[in-house]
């Protein structure tokens, strides 16, 4: 049985996160590398979630992730000096 995000997955690596406005995940990271750190900031951007809100969730941890990846090591700051 397929998991629902290889439903989603429509052709090559475009992915449908937001179905009510078709928004796709590379246009969220492309708001997000464009600097959109917040939900409220995707949303005033994209659209996103702005009907059923079932995507926020996803958008949410797209967000997490890229801050993640921001973010110094722990080990970084430790040691740097
Ligand atoms: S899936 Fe994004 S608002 Fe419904």
């Amino acid at each position: 049985m397929p998991a629902i995000i290889d439903y989603l997955r429509v052709s090559g690596d475009a992915m449908y996160i937001c179905l009510c406005n078709r928004i796709t995940e590379s246009e969220i990271d492309q708001a997000i590398h464009n600097g959109a750190n917040s939900l409220r900031e995707l949303q005033q951007t994209l659209s996103l979630g702005t009907n059923c809100g079932c995507c926020l969730e996803v958008a949410n941890g797209m967000l997490q992730e890229a801050a993640a990846e921001k973010a110094p090591c722990l080990n970084e700051l430790f040691y740097a000096a």
